[in-house]
């Protein structure tokens, strides 16, 4: 392009000089031409005034040949073609043409009516014959006319000597203009040239990039703007970035799933939480939306916003197993669409807690009606059998078993609801081999009767005291120690030991019962989860136990795990330091 504007510029000058050059060579020529055709015009005159003195007074005495000789001689000196011509037109002698009598009569040349009206009178025409322009000069003497005539040869000499001349001149001054041109618009071009590197460079991205070497001139002012508009642009670049920054960091630090869905079906922007929660595991980058998300009733609906633009909201499980709870919302502006805001809330854990909660319903009710149901065939039996003493007795020692139960159910209830809705619960320096050991003490009759091995077994000269609550370490070790003797064999071991380590007391309530199934491990902590429900009523359970266990370590930020196998079950308890 710029080689472009530099050959314009060129041959615009070049164009011009060659225009200068033919206007001074015209004019020049014509100037040459006309000075000197009058040179010789006036070298005529005088020529014409000599051969009218050479001649006064002869031309009535000599003979015509004679006349003719005389004119051939000066016309020789004078190197002219002389003519001799009476007023009438008629050739009287001419220098050039023997036979005089074939010549035209002359009256009306150009030259001779001149001549006869002003006394002198010249023209010049083209002679067919020497194929050149000719000047005729007349000047009237007497009664006749001396006429002479010149071709112009050394005219046409001086001017193609004069062209030759021009034309070395046009081709030297030609040659020399371009280099000069060239030279100026190589200095022209050059800041127009970085001016282009310039825009080219920050057009590609290199945003550091500016014009240095700036002169004063206009295009020097040119790229001082291009500087600064550089920098306004660079300027709103960089907050653009920090928006889009500050909206990533947003966008990210919200922990619902979000995605920007444009009318294209191109998925914009998206959080980690969307990735997360639908499990994608490719780039999103600019991919069409149904590459990625492996939902069909997400899919379906985004279709359906994208079409109709209309709000919508809808739960979807996912291959994760969650349940997300989604919004679609439109997203207009100037009244189209500009794409789908896509935000996805995990509601799996409330929805979890609802069963839960459903559940514990009709958990309590099914757990309070049957011993009520129970009690009351008891009790609708004996008043049918009154008579029958013993079987009276043994129904109402059934029924009370039942009532026992049902309260047993009721403490528990209470216990649990308690633990879980109050907050202060005093924290205080408990011992816990001592609950450990009452514990035991209390159980020893159950212990007994199973004919198990119980062992407490804590590391000499460890202390066991701890930051906690008293009740809910009685209810935490209780419960664990009670399990290890209902769910045991006959015969069998508990060991409840204690160690003390830089992270606090470990624990261990460990059994050689019936263990617990892999599948069921997750669960025994749920309320009125039982694996065997006949094996826990007949040994008094409540199935709320471990619920009561897990609040309680909760409340006390004690950590409690399990481990269960063929041969027995370990609970773990790691109280605070
Ligand atoms: N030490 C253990 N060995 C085997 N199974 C156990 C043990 N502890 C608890 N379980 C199982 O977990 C269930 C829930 O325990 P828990 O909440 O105390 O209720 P329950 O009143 O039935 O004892 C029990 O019914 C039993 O199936
Ligand atoms: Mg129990």
């Amino acid at each position: 392009m710029l080689k472009k504007l530099s050959f314009k510029l060129i041959l615009a000058y070049v164009s011009l000089i060659i225009c200068l050059v033919l206007i001074v060579f015209m004019l020049l020529g014509a100037l040459l031409r006309d000075t000197h055709i009058g040179m010789i015009r006036d070298m005529m005159s005088s020529n014409a005034q000599l051969i009218e003195l050479a001649l006064k007074n002869k031309e009535n005495k000599i003979s015509d040949s004679r006349l003719k000789k005389e004119i051939n001689t000066l016309s020789e000196i004078m190197n002219l073609r002389i003519t001799l011509i009476k007023t009438d037109g008629v050739v009287i002698a001419d220098s050039d043409v023997k036979d005089i009598k074939h010549l035209d009569n002359h009256l009306y040349r150009q030259e001779i009516t001149a001549a006869l009206n002003e006394k002198t009178g010249s023209s010049v025409r083209y002679s067919n014959t020497l194929k050149i322009d000719m000047l005729y000069y007349a000047q009237k003497s007497g009664d006749y006319l001396i006429r002479l005539a010149k071709p112009l040869f050394e005219v046409e000499t001086s001017l193609s000597r004069l062209k030759s001349l021009i034309l070395n001149v046009s081709i030297i001054v030609i040659i020399t203009s371009i280099i000069i041109i060239t030279l100026i618009s190589i200095k022209f071009t050059r800041p127009i040239n970085e001016t282009l590197e310039f825009a080219g460079e920050f057009s590609r991205g290199r945003y550091e990039k500016r014009i240095l070497n700036y002169s004063d001139d206009e295009i020097g002012i040119l790229q001082n703007a291009l500087n600064k508009m550089a920098d306004t642009i660079v300027g709103t670049i960089n907050e653009h970035i920090f928006e889009q920054e500050k909206l990533k960091i947003t966008i990210e630090s919200i922990s619902d799933g979000i995605a920007l869905v444009d009318n294209n079906k191109n998925i914009l922007i998206s959080n980690n939480a969307f990735t997360e929660l639908l499990s994608i595991n490719t780039s999103m980058d600019k991919k069409l939306y149904f590459e990625i998300i492996r939902n069909r009733k997400l899919n379906s609906n985004i279709e359906i916003s994208l079409k109709n633009a209309q709000r919508s909201s809808f739960e979807i499980d996912t291959t994760n197993e969650r349940i997300l709870d989604v919004v679609l919302n439109p997203i207009q502006s100037k009244k189209s669409l500009q794409g789908i805001l896509i935000v996805l809330h995990d509601i799996s854990e409330r929805k979890k807690i609802e069963q839960i909660k459903s559940d514990l319903v009709s958990n309590v009710s099914h757990e309070l009606k049957t011993p009520i149901a129970i009690v009351k065939g008891y009790l609708e039996t004996i008043s049918e059998n009154l008579d029958n003493k013993e079987m009276s007795k043994d129904f109402i020692g059934r029924a009370i078993e039942n009532i026992d139960r049902q309260n047993a159910i009721i403490e528990d209830i209470i216990k649990l609801s308690m633990i879980e809705s109050s907050t202060d619960f005093q924290s205080e320096r408990i011992d816990i081999k001592n609950i450990v050991e009452n514990c035991i003490e209390i159980l020893t009759p159950k212990i007994n009767q199973k004919g198990l091995t119980v062992k407490a077994s804590f590391k000499r000269g460890q202390t066991f005291t701890t930051n906690g609550n008293q009740f809910l370490a009685e209810e935490i070790f209780f419960n664990l120690i009670d399990n290890a003797l209902n769910y045991n064999t006959p015969g069998g071991r508990v060991t409840v030991s204690g160690e003390e380590t830089d992270n606090g007391i470990i624990f261990k309530v460990k059994d050689s019962g019936i263990g617990i199934p892999e599948e069921s491990i997750g669960r025994i902590f749920e309320r009125f989860y039982r694996v065997n429900k006949g094996r826990s009523r007949s040994t008094g359970g409540t199935g709320l136990g471990l619920s009561i266990v897990k609040h309680a370590a909760m409340v006390l930020q004690w950590s409690i795990s399990v481990k269960s196998g063929k041969s027995g079950t370990s609970f773990t308890i790691i109280t605070g330091k």
